[in-house]
Formats: structure tokens, C-alpha cells, sequence
């Protein structure tokens, strides 16, 4: 079982958008749990409404901490935070995906998060941590500045994106997913995005 968590301490940053499209999309052929972290509570909300697949599941918990009591049984586990980290989840995750918006400003804002990921893998090798870029402009490429930006942080950056497309927040309003919406753009891109995080684990 590999668990997965979205972090960034920047609010906005597309970590519950980008939990619900990887859960959804890696549900295509494994077992998963979804968990929702934040007290917002934006996932728990949308699997209230939402049709899910058989092979997703999503769960509710309060605190980091229940990580590890929670006796969760799936071939991944997704977890939405709600941007700061606790500590003590640290040693029972596997991987960590830092979403940022393709601008310097908020690569700047994603500083805290990095430091606090990379701090861990200093005493735990295997924990793995990326970033990737989300809310890309469609036909766009990274700035310089950008990419610039992002060596600095000496954190793999994915090769794969996520685009900015009204298909994501129009899928989770509807109650269906990226995967399921029938819009095929963001279907195949989500499936890919998915395909890339298993290769990183
Ligand atoms: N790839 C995308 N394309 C279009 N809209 C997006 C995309 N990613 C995120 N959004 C929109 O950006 C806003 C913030 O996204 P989201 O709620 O996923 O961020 P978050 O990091 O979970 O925020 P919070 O810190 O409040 O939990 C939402 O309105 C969402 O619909
Ligand atoms: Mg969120």
C-alpha cells in the first residue's frame, strides 16, 4: 500500500482538485482510498454527491495522527490536506506532491512546504517528494523563471501537468470525476498524471 499526500501550505493551490483526479484516475485499476484531511471538508463533501467507483473509497479523518489507527486497507492511499503537513504523518507516508501554479509568486509561496518535505528526507531516504505544476495554461509552456525557480528547489519537478481546465471543478460540482465526466480531455490527462505518480513510487 503506498500513500500519497498533497500538500502546500498556499490555499488554492489545487491540492483537492488534484486528490480528487489522481484518486479517481488510479481507482481506474486499483484499490483506493481517498482521505480527507481537511476540516473543510471539500472532499467528504463531494463523495457525499458523488457517484464513485466501486474501487474508491473515501474516508474522513481528523487529525494526521489517525493515519496510523485507521487501519486502511487499499493499494493506495490519497491524501488531501489542508496545506500544513503534521509532522508525525510524515513517517507513515510514502510520497508527497506539491501542486504550483506555473507563476513565480506562487513557486515563492511554496517555499515553506518544500523545506518542510526535504527537511523529512533528511532522515528518512525513503520518502520521495515532487512537485508539479497545475493549472497550466493550455498550449503553454513553463517559463524560464519557472523552471528557473524550480531546479533551485532541488525536488523533482514532474514532466507531466495538470491544465487549466474548467472540466475539473465542473466534473466535482456534477458529482462525477475526471475520469468519469466524459470529457475525454481531462480523462486522459488525469489517467496520465496517475501513470507518472506510479512511476515515481
Ligand atoms: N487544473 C485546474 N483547472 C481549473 N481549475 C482548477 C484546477 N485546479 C484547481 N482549480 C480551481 O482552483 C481553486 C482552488 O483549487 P483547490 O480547492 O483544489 O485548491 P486547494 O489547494 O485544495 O485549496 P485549499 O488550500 O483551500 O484547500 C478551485 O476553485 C478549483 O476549482
Ligand atoms: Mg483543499
Amino acid at each position: 500500500m503506498k500513500k500519497i499526500v498533497l500538500v502546500s501550505q498556499k490555499g488554492g493551490a489545487g491540492k483537492s482538485t488534484a486528490a480528487v483526479a489522481l484518486a479517481s484516475a488510479l481507482a481506474a485499476k486499483h484499490r483506493v482510498i481517498l482521505v480527507d484531511l481537511d476540516p473543510q471538508g471539500s472532499v467528504s463533501r463531494w463523495a457525499s454527491m458523488a457517484k464513485l467507483p466501486a474501487t474508491l473509497q473515501v474516508v474522513h479523518l481528523a487529525k494526521a495522527s489517525d493515519l496510523k489507527k485507521a487501519q486502511l486497507d487499499a493499494d493506495f492511499v490519497v491524501i488531501d490536506t489542508k496545506g500544513e503537513l503534521s509532522a508525525d504523518a510524515l513517517p507513515f507516508l510514502d510520497l508527497a506532491l506539491i501542486p504550483c501554479s506555473p507563476s513565480i509568486f506562487d513557486l515563492w509561496a511554496a517555499e515553506p512546504t518544500v523545506a518542510l518535505v526535504k527537511a523529512h528526507q533528511g532522515v528518512r531516504k525513503d520518502f520521495k517528494a515532487a512537485i508539479f505544476a497545475n493549472r497550466v495554461k493550455d498550449g503553454t509552456v513553463l517559463g524560464a523563471d519557472v523552471l528557473e525557480e524550480i531546479r533551485t528547489f532541488d525536488l523533482p519537478a514532474m514532466q507531466v501537468h495538470l491544465t487549466d481546465k474548467i472540466g475539473y471543478p465542473m466534473s466535482i460540482a456534477t458529482g462525477a470525476n475526471p475520469v468519469s465526466s466524459g470529457n475525454s480531455g481531462i480523462r486522459l490527462e488525469a489517467l496520465r498524471f496517475a501513470k507518472a505518480v506510479e512511476d515515481l513510487l
